[in-house]
């Protein structure tokens, strides 16, 4: 049997808070499709490095290049910083420094070096001015190309960024470290009961492999 979810909010699911369904569609919760997460990096007006927490994304290469495709909120600094600057880097944190990258939104502050806030380690970038997170497994440089508002009502934009440069930590470069509660990270939202209630909250995963 399969639950059919049409394309309408269900009169039961409530709003987390005023608006949330203006940036949030049901379908999130309803399916539980799960996001790789990453500390997103880029540089402030004010010359300050800017952490944002992301994973609306996807990565995917051919012969001409490799490429982050990530949506940014119209409302993040972030957002700023790349259409103005161009550049930023997608750092993947493991599991263990959760409460650091819960730090940087809940001290979002634009005056302020966001590396510092979440405890994390700045790295100096190679090719972009976007710096890197020391305690990230992998950092990617990456040149926005393009941008797409996804809805075209101005909330979030799809950037396609040029992945230009890779660092790799060398424990994680060869082997299995990366799949496992050491690696990727991703969340998804938990539903308890479709027909009756939206409650539940958001749950972190790692992968594990299931072909050895
Ligand atoms: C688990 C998680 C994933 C998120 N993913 C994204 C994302 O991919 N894009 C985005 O714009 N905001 C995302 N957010 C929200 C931003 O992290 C949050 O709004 C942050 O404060 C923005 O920081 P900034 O204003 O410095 O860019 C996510 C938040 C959480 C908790």
């Amino acid at each position: 049997m399969k639950i059919e979810i049409p394309n309408k909010i269900p009169d039961h699911f409530k709003e987390y808070w005023p608006g949330y369904y203006d940036y949030f569609s049901h379908y999130e919760e309803a399916l539980g499709i799960p996001h790789v997460l990453f500390l997103i990096t880029t540089v402030k007006d004010n010359g300050k490095p800017n952490v944002a927490f992301g994973g609306w994304s996807s990565f995917k290469g051919d012969k001409n290049g490799f490429f982050a495709l990530i949506s940014f909120s119209h409302k993040s600094h972030t957002y700023k910083n790349i259409i103005r600057d161009k550049e930023f880097c997608v750092n993947f944190i493991n599991w263990s420094h959760i409460e650091n990258c819960w730090a940087t939104v809940k001290n979002n502050d634009y005056e302020k070096d966001e590396i510092k806030i979440g405890g994390f380690t700045e790295e100096k970038p190679t090719v972009v001015s976007a710096p890197r997170i020391a305690e990230a497994f992998i950092s990617l440089e990456c040149v926005m190309e393009k941008e797409i508002d996804i809805s075209g009502a101005g909330v979030d934009s799809l950037v396609i960024g040029r992945v230009v440069h890779a660092g790799v930590d060398k424990d994680y470069m060869s082997g299995m470290k990366k799949f496992g509660k050491d690696g990727f990270m991703f969340y998804h939202q938990e539903l308890f009961d479709f027909d009756k209630n939206n409650d539940g909250k958001r749950r972190y995963s790692h992968l594990q492999t299931l072909d050895d």
